[in-house]
């Protein structure tokens, strides 16, 4: 049997993803009830942290202990990754001792060449393209909130990103339109405007973009790895502050997504944070749930 990988959105069917919203529902109301669920007993993830990570670490680890298995925290510091043992060593070598294993990383072709080298689904933790595991908590919490998102309009102002990038995927297979207005020289990736056509519209003008939206979100102006371009790219991005004002352009049952951590007066204002319209705290605490039924899908039988 070929092993199923979570590299992107696009490794799951639309039912799939769908299915895995409502698992993270389920699985959401059997913690709040204190239900012991524990399908994975002795099952272990590799954790594989190249970039920082406060949420996407504790979900992941909260998340397999309280499904009865454990994770494992690997940092390039203190592995052999990070002295130049090759990615497919290492791939094979960590699959034959653990039952998944998830990574942050900066290239997304690591991840797609740890995975063709693994015996055991392979999770993206982040990349520098691609941030699937937070979408699949931005969709959970706008079907709690709100319902389906199918056929909405979804405004990302800001950077270009990964986060943004993972939109566009989530646009088609979740089937909503999305308007990104981000400035010139910082779009998303080119291949994926491609592939989703006339779902996207890119504009410069975060008005246009907010017209009519359904949900807003945004990013930091300068993801890990670009710290040294974060003086410029404050500059540039100023006039994309997501606000309270940005939000009244929008559909009356607009709700506010950032995957944080958040920039207070960057990239959103401190106002728009204390919003009853932001939702963001939902969002972070979604990624336990859906990620539990991220790894139970590709675990239990
Ligand atoms: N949103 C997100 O992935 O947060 P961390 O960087 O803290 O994991
Ligand atoms: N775009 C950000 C997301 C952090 C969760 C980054 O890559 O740093």
């Amino acid at each position: 049997m070929t092993v199923r990988h979570f590299l992107s959105l696009m490794d799951c069917s639309q039912a799939e993803l769908i299915g895995l919203i409502k698992r993270g529902v389920e699985l959401k109301a059997l913690h709040r009830q204190g239900v012991v669920y524990e399908p994975l007993k002795n099952r272990v993830l590799a954790m594989i942290f190249e970039k920082a990570s406060t949420r996407t670490r504790v979900s992941f680890e909260a998340g397999m202990i309280q499904l009865g298995g454990q994770a494992i925290f690997l940092s390039p510091r203190d592995t052999q990754l990070g002295r130049g043992e090759p990615i497919e060593d290492s791939a094979r070598v960590l699959s034959s001792m653990v039952d998944a294993v998830m990574i942050r990383t900066f290239a997304h072709a690591d991840v797609e060449t740890f995975a063709r080298n693994s015996t055991v689904p392979v999770i993206n933790g982040l990349t520098d393209s691609l941030h699937p595991c937070q979408l699949l908590a931005d969709m959970q919490t706008y079907h709690e909130q709100r319902g389906s998102i199918q056929g909405k309009r979804v405004a990302w102002i800001g950077d270009g990103n990964n986060m943004c990038n993972t939109f566009i995927q989530a646009a088609m297979q979740f089937d909503f339109t999305l308007s990104v207005a981000c400035p010139e020289g910082y779009e998303p990736d080119q291949a994926l405007l491609d592939q989703a056509g006339d779902r996207i519209t890119l504009t410069r003008d975060p008005r246009e973009a907010a017209a009519g939206a359904h949900l807003i979100s945004t990013d930091v102006w300068a993801s890990m790895g670009q710290e040294d371009e974060a003086e410029a790219r404050l500059k540039r991005f100023k006039p994309y502050q997501v606000t309270p004002q940005t939000l009244d352009q929008a559909d009356e049952s607009v709700i506010f997504m950032h995957c944080l951590p958040a920039h207070r007066g960057e990239e959103v204002s401190c106002e728009l944070m204390n919003d009853p319209r932001c939702v963001v705290w939902d969002q972070a605490e979604n990624r336990l749930h859906v990620q539990k039924a991220l790894v139970e899908f590709l675990l239990v039988d």
